[in-house]
């Protein structure tokens, strides 16, 4: 399949069928929500095959066909150590390290470990709903401290913040970069947090699940590595997850160089009851890190090409809805308030009008009323699609 618009092919161009594989993205709204053409364009995970180099591992392991408890080989931490030194000059020890199923779950084991049930925890919201959840379903209170947007982005509150915290503030938890506004924070916004968080003595948990998924003229700047002070009070999650799309793989890790938070840490996750790994995800996180880089420097300028297409068949074709461009994350926030649409009708309003299935804004933070956030993660013809759906959908409003 070509690229429609300057005639080369990219391997990201590929549509590939996931009928039959069980995918949430897809079942849900098709199967449980009952459109069945519907477009799905909300949770993160992306339309595309993993890389060849995944793939094949997962293949190799498969075809030994016994798949007992596993051991985390060396080579599974090592290849993280290296893809953090090269892709964002972050040296770590390999004892700093300990595995996760998934960055949800060290969350919780996180507010667990280094929070008591009555204290509060601070969230930039609108923000990734599972913080929430991680918040107040262990019995925590949610300190929020609002992003406020400044016209062309959304930029931390620092004024909110240090107005909100109280004696039973005993943790952050930072989205770097950021779901779902799409930012890439600057070293000085985060040394900011960090000087917060110093004189607070707060604990960071910092996910940058999204790190690797940053667009021209952005740095991630990794949190813990801006100082000996801030990494001796942050545990940071990481994953091959999102950027080299096999979350359900189920594997992540955390970092803490300070060995009483990951000492802690590792208590929680005993306590969870999970100590072993997953077979396949062993093996895909470390081919992932190992032998990925290729295929993400490929992917990077397809999904960037994605945005700056959206940008424009938005402006041009559909100006009631206006984008808020991201810096990284392959997931956008469309703002749809001047299609003069009921907020709690909007994402309804786009299913069954347009069959195109974003998530709801309000899912982040009520913030976020009049917006959807869009997952941009697939092929551009399914991309130009969805937008010709909503295109048609928005001019039946015949507002
Ligand atoms: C900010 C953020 N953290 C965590 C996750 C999920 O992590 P996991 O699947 O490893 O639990 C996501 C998925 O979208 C995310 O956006």
């Amino acid at each position: 399949m070509k690229n429609s618009e300057n005639g080369i092919v990219s391997p990201f161009d590929k549509v590939v069928d996931r009928t039959g594989t069980e995918s949430l993205k897809w079942v849900y709204p098709r199967k449980v929500l009952g459109v069945e053409e519907a477009i799905p364009m909300w949770v993160a995970d992306m339309d595309f095959e993993a890389p060849p180099a995944v793939v094949e591992a997962i293949k190799r392991r498969a075809a030994h066909g016994i798949f007992g408890y596993p051991l985390i080989p060396p080579t599974f931490w090592q290849a993280a150590i290296d893809w953090l030194q090269k892709r964002h000059g972050w040296a770590v020890e390999k004892g700093w390290m300990a595995k996760s199923p998934g960055i949800v779950p060290a969350l919780n084991y996180c507010v667990r470990a280094f929070t008591k049930p009555g204290d509060a925890v601070i969230i930039q919201t609108p923000v990734y709903h599972p913080f929430y959840s991680a918040v107040e379903h262990n019995d925590r209170r949610i300190v929020r401290n609002p992003l406020r947007f400044d016209g062309g982005r959304y930029v931390m509150d620092f004024d909110d913040l240090e107005r909100k915290i109280d004696p039973d503030v005993r943790m952050v938890i930072l989205c770097s970069p950021h779901n779902p506004v799409g930012r890439v924070w600057t070293a000085a916004e985060l040394e900011h947090l960090g000087r917060v968080a110093l004189e607070h003595d707060l604990v960071v948990f910092a996910d940058e699940i999204h790190h690797d998924l940053v667009y021209s003229g952005h740095v991630h700047r990794v949190f813990a590595a801006l100082s000996p002070e801030l990494a001796a009070r942050t545990v940071t999650g990481i994953a091959p997850s999102k950027a080299f799309n096999i979350p359900g793989l189920s594997t992540a890790a955390v970092i803490a160089s300070n060995p009483r938070l990951l000492e802690a840490f590792k208590l929680e996750t005993e306590r969870a009851g999970y100590e072993l790994g997953q077979v396949f995800g062993v093996v895909g996180f470390e081919a992932a890190y190992a032998h990925g880089r290729e295929w993400l420097d490929e992917l990077l300028p397809y999904l960037e090409a994605n945005i700056d297409f959206m940008d424009r068949f938005l402006t041009e074709r559909i100006p009631g809805i206006r984008l808020v461009r991201p810096e990284g994350t392959y997931l956008a926030l469309l703002d749809c308030r001047s299609l003069g649409i009921a907020p709690d009708e909007l994402n309804r309003f786009f299913l069954t009008k347009a069959q195109v299935y974003f998530s709801d804004g309000v899912q982040f933070g009520r913030e976020l009323e009049g917006f959807v956030r869009v997952n941009f993660g697939c092929p551009r013809v399914l991309l130009t699609a969805a937008l010709e759906r909503i295109e048609r959908a928005v001019r039946d409003l015949g507002r």
